[in-house]
């Protein structure tokens, strides 16, 4: 063997994991696992590969790496490349230094080869990281979009009865801080090709393509903006696109924690009003200064918005926003409007603009894979989901800093403010007050009894009883309320029949809607969570004439309704949410 042949792929025994199931978004679990589960990764990794069309079809073609910089990241690239080549991936594209936010990649595996097997993500997206924290990895096909059910399925299958794995123990040693390619021939796989790319550059030409800079800029010259990378994968993208182009000129904006730390700096990188409190407190202490301030998650794909003095745009509403304004933004103008999409639980103010429109407002469950099929069908142009997620079909990931430049188009075009552009928003459409209740870290057993018990409750009583039951349950609240606004239009467990290739997605979420649009409560299990379980309580209520109010107050009743229905409290042994937004 000459040498600069490495050895060929060896065959190592393993024990099969029974717990590999990839939820809402992936494989996510305590690092502890990853590190102390004898080959977790290498198991898992196998899987995924396995997974993609094997033989000739891996040759030549290029699997994209990257993650959000969470601790243990390096390890997992360095397991990937050598389990890829020993499986016949013989072109391996990796963000520097591990980094590619979750938006940034989607857009590579669509963009940079197109023959593209597709991406691997390392991160556990807003869950904490380190060695304390969680760790994911998660499929991304060659759409660019999150595994579907089909392959996260099979994935599962595979990972479950596997007994070995394939593994060049011997590669050369590959600098993942410096761009470049290195080349090297494996024995019995042929030359493999790793190249270390830049992680900014191709997603920052993407932004500028879609979105009008010059007047961005032109406007954020006299706008101050507070951006939180939350030390988390944006931090980067956040340097490159606001501090040193679009906000180069304006010195008032401020960018808080663009260091991507392995840890996230011991926080929460989840950008909603909990765990961003920092970015909410610098926007209410400088009303004046600050007019719009956003934060991103651990991966880049969620965001939050906020306005001057800490005004807060849910991400329902800033669904619905966008929704009215596409044709501020360039990329819309050039594709046309194809339709419109939301998640179950997201409020329905999207709706209403997409009624106004004449187009076609999808109802998918939660988790941004359902909304792929759509895309690839080209009947979707926008879509979000109430978890901060907004996006569009640039590529098939959600996408915060996407979502931020969108958003300021919009401010940009019209030339106001957060809570100008929201309450002339409500003034046309009305508003849908919403609220989400988040029992975290509960006893999975029990949440589980709790919604099969809600299930047969909705079920199995009359809907004059429920309304009854719900009627005097408001009252006890204090609110006043009218009984015939709260007939029960029906209630259901969720189910949806994808569009395109009609498969069926079942016990989504339970719902009970009541009549003429006025609002619905609804209870899910969250697919996200690495320990425990954690209860998702959904509460919306319409209303034409009084859009300026605070959602706490509207929906007072709501919050009283689905505690009485569900003895929430006392069945989970809860005092409150842990998050509430
Ligand atoms: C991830 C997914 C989203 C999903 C969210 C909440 O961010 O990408 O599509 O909406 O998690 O999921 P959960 O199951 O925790 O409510
Ligand atoms: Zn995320």
């Amino acid at each position: 063997m000459s040498p600069n042949v490495f050895p060929a792929p060896e065959t190592v025994k393993t024990t099969a994991y029974t717990d590999q199931k990839p939820g809402t978004s992936g494989l996510r679990k305590p690092t502890k696992v990853f590190l102390e589960s004898e080959n977790y990764t290498e198991n898992f990794i196998q899987a995924i590969i396995a997974a993609i069309p094997g033989g000739d079809d891996r040759k030549g073609k290029s699997l994209v790496v990257g993650g959000d910089g969470r601790f243990y990241g390096r390890q997992a690239v360095d397991i990937i490349i050598k389990i890829a080549v020993a499986n016949g991936v013989t072109n391996l594209v990796i963000g520097q230094s591990t980094i590619l936010s979750t938006p940034a990649l989607s857009n590579l595996i669509r963009k940079r080869d197109p023959s593209c097997l597709g991406g691997i993500i390392l991160t556990a997206s807003h869950n904490p990281g380190g060695p304390d924290g969680d760790f994911g990895i998660k499929f991304n096909c060659p759409n660019g979009g999150p595994a579907p059910d089909a392959v996260t399925n099979q994935i599962f299958s595979i990972s479950k009865a596997l007994t070995e794995y394939r593994i060049c123990k011997e590669l050369p040693a590959i600098d993942l801080d410096k761009i470049g390619v290195t080349e090297f021939e494996v024995a019995s796989i042929g030359n493999v090709r790793v190249e270390i790319i830049d992680s900014v550059e191709d997603y920052v030409n993407m932004m500028k393509e879609i979105f009008d800079f010059g007047l961005l800029k032109e406007f954020l010259d006299s706008f101050p903006v507070v951006i939180n990378a939350m030390s988390g994968v944006t931090g980067p993208y956040v340097q490159r696109i606001f501090r040193e182009d679009l906000c180069s000129c304006n010195p008032q904006s401020t960018f808080l924690n663009t260091e991507p730390l392995p840890d996230f700096g011991g926080h929460h990188p989840d950008p909603n009003l909990t765990y961003a409190a920092d970015l909410v407190k610098i926007l209410k202490e400088n009303p004046e200064l600050y007019q719009f301030g956003a934060a991103y998650d651990g991966d880049g794909d969620r965001n939050m918005l906020l306005g001057a003095g800490g005004f807060f745009v849910t991400p329902s509403d800033s669904l619905a926003v966008l929704a009215a304004n596409l044709t501020t933004i360039p990329y819309f103008v050039k594709t046309g409007v194809k339709g419109l999409a939301r998640s179950m639980p997201t409020s329905a103010a999207v709706d209403r603009v997409g009624k106004k429109l004449g187009l076609n407002v999808y109802e998918v469950p939660t988790g941004w894979k359902y909304f792929g099929n759509l895309m690839d069908a080209g009947k979707l142009s926008l879509c979000g989901e109430e978890s901060f997620g907004t996006g569009s079909d640039h590529i098939r990931e959600k996408d915060g800093i996407w979502a931020s430049l969108a958003f300021l188009s919009v401010l940009a075009n019209k030339k106001i403010g957060v809570k100008e552009l929201m309450e002339s928003h409500w003034k046309e459409f009305g508003r849908n007050y919403f609220l989400r209740l988040d029992y975290e870290n509960v006893d999975g057993e029990k949440a589980n009894k709790m919604i099969t018990d809600l299930e047969n409750k909705l079920k199995t009583t009359k809907p004059e009883i429920l309304t009854e039951e719900i009627f005097n349950a408001a009252k006890g609240s204090g609110a006043a309320v009218v009984p015939e606004k709260y007939k029960i239009a029906f209630t259901d467990n969720f189910e949806y029949t994808d569009p395109v290739d009609a498969s069926v997605a079942k016990g989504q979420g339970l719902r009970l809607v009541f009549d003429n649009g006025c609002g619905r409560l609804v209870w899910r299990l969250s697919g996200t969570g690495s320990s425990g379980a954690t209860v998702r309580v959904y509460l919306e209520k319409f209303d034409g004439e009084n859009v300026v109010g605070e959602a706490l107050d509207s929906l007072k009743d709501f919050v009283e309704i689905s505690l009485k229905l569900t003895n929430l409290h006392e069945v989970l042994n809860v005092t409150g949410p842990t998050v509430i937004t």
